[in-house]
């Protein structure tokens, strides 16, 4: 069984056990091996993540190497009963095209045929090879925690390369925090991370969604009751670190942004006795505790602008692979035109690669079309566009995603997060102070807020050309906070008419 780097440290006293083997077919082509029965691709060793859909077209492809496959053929077999739009399957083979590294140096893998379909012109050899036939999949029943595993994708898009860094890292660090701002795809992240990892911990791998828990006390009992410890009212965390103190477990918390303290009271607690329990944690902000290993993620990928793009090219930025696919999901059709994928190039690059805003603005193309779509983002309407019916209510529109965020803020910070939405432009720290501390003259509150808000995510911060950091709020963010500002305004221009007294307050 070939295996990499980090699967070997993670795996160590874990395979002690496995002794199923079994013989499977491996074709090898340049540095990459392909396992059709395990569906599984590696390049020189690694594992590398493929899309179920990019991996159904590759087998079939390499199935019939060197034979053209018929568009029709590799679509029924990637969708099954499904009909889809052809912009799918061109989507997958971009994806699985960039994968691959296809043209790289002159070396081709997968040849367009016009008109017909694809055909695998890389050269094979096919062997068998034994491989561990308990490497695939967690046993069900510990999966079984959380519906989120079923429905969650092992390779969301453009996160390869995060999911490989994070794998490999987790061997060295037992608490591990996906940061970011709602909506980026920490969730998506953490669950394609353990669906990955899903061989290295064979028994033991749980998800708690925290976003339902309201009450930071219970954060110990809703993981008790995930390990299926029952309702240890009295000593929870105890139960918790017993059970664990001879397990290797992996247990990812989902959404900790709003109970952070007693999250990080009982992972502290559990990793003290207990030597191979590793926590994955998603959340708006970082614990910041020692021995914490952060990993920020930033947004999808978008095509740079404004110069024009073509369709292939656009086809390979992540962000623009999200929109067309939650489009065309649902029911919007546009034509295949670099017109179109500029369009399309321009509402990710407005939305700033935010997975979630993507998806609203994809599900509203259907009704407006691209240019109307388009013409919507700039107003606030774009923060009221309705997300899936049974999503988590914090997902359900922009408003709500950075309404969550907004009501976790001090009074302070909130005050400080409307008044920066006069900022169109990155700003310097000074001109952030002066606007933060208002006239106060309290710079160490302000310098304090600032780290509030930053921590956050509701202010991002870059380095200027000149090395020295610029602030902006995120565009959605910013509509957000002057809609706030605007309220704010009105509530204290109401106070101040009940008191009979003239003038307005912010
Ligand atoms: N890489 C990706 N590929 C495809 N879809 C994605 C990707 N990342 C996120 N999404 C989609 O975007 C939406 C938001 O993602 P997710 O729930 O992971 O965000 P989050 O950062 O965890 O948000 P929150 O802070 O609110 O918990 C989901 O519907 C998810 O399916
Ligand atoms: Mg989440």
């Amino acid at each position: 069984m070939k295996m990499n780097a980090e699967e070997n440290v993670l795996r160590s006293g874990v395979m002690a056990n496995t002794d199923r083997h079994a013989c499977r077919e491996a074709v090898s082509f340049g540095p990459f091996t392909l396992f059709p029965e395990e569906r599984r691709l590696e390049r020189s060793g690694s594992f590398v993540p493929l899309g179920s859909r990019a991996l159904d077209i590759l087998i079939a492809l390499v199935q019939h190497a060197g034979q053209v496959v018929d568009r029709r053929m590799l679509m029924s077999r990637a969708w099954r009963n499904i009909v889809v739009d052809e912009s799918n399957l061109r989507v997958n083979i971009a994806g699985l095209r960039k994968a691959l590294g296809d043209g790289e140096g002159g070396v081709r893998y997968v040849k367009n045929v016009p008109g017909i379909g694809y055909c695998f012109v890389g050269q094979l050899t096919r062997e068998r090879v034994v491989v561990e036939s308990s490497f695939q999949c967690a046993k069900p029943s510990a999966l079984a925690h959380s519906g989120c595993f079923a429905t969650g994708a092992a390779c969301p898009q453009g996160r390869d390369e995060v999911l490989r860094t994070l794998a490999s890292d987790l061997g060295r660090h037992r608490l591990m925090s996906i940061v970011g701002p709602g909506g980026i795809g920490k969730t998506t992240v953490a669950i394609a991370l353990a669906k990955r990892l899903s061989g290295v911990f064979p028994s033991e791998i749980h998800l708690a969604d925290l976003s339902e828990v309201a009450d930071g006390d219970t954060v110990a009992l809703t993981l008790a009751r995930l390990l299926g410890l029952g309702d240890f009212h009295d000593m929870p965390v105890t139960c918790i670190a017993n059970y664990l103190s001879t397990r290797r477990a992996l247990i990812i918390l989902d959404n900790c942004e709003h109970v952070i303290d007693e999250v990080t009271s009982l992972t502290t607690q559990i990793l003290a006795v207990s030597s191979a329990t590793y926590f994955v944690l998603t959340s708006r902000e970082a614990l910041r505790v020692r021995y914490e290993y952060v990993c920020r993620l930033s947004a999808l990928d978008v095509p740079p602008g404004p110069e024009a793009i073509s369709i292939e090219h656009a086809h390979t930025y992540p962000a623009v692979q999200v929109f067309i696919q939650r489009a065309l999901e649902a029911g919007a059709r546009f034509p295949q035109t670099s017109k179109s994928y500029a369009a399309i190039a321009k509402i990710c690059r407005e939305l700033e690669g935010v997975a979630l805003a993507i998806e609203f603005a994809a599900a509203r193309v259907a009704t407006f079309g691209l240019a109307g779509t388009m013409a919507l983002l700039g107003t606030r309407s774009r923060l009221q566009w309705q997300g899936c019916r049974n999503a988590p209510a914090r997902h359900r529109s922009l408003e709500a995603s950075i309404g969550w965020s907004y009501a976790l803020l001090s009074e302070q910070e909130r005050s400080a997060f409307r008044r920066l939405s006069s900022f169109e432009q990155p700003a310097t720290l000074e001109a952030v102070l002066a606007a933060v501390a208002n006239g106060t003259g309290d710079l160490s509150n302000a310098i304090a807020v600032i780290e509030g808000l930053v921590a956050k995510h509701m202010l991002q911060v870059q380095l200027g050309e000149d090395d020295l950091p610029r602030y902006r709020l995120p565009v959605s963010e910013r509509i957000y906070a002057r809609e706030q500002l605007k309220q704010t305004t009105l509530d204290k221009r109401s106070v101040v008419q009940l008191n009979g007294v003239q003038g307005i307050f912010i």
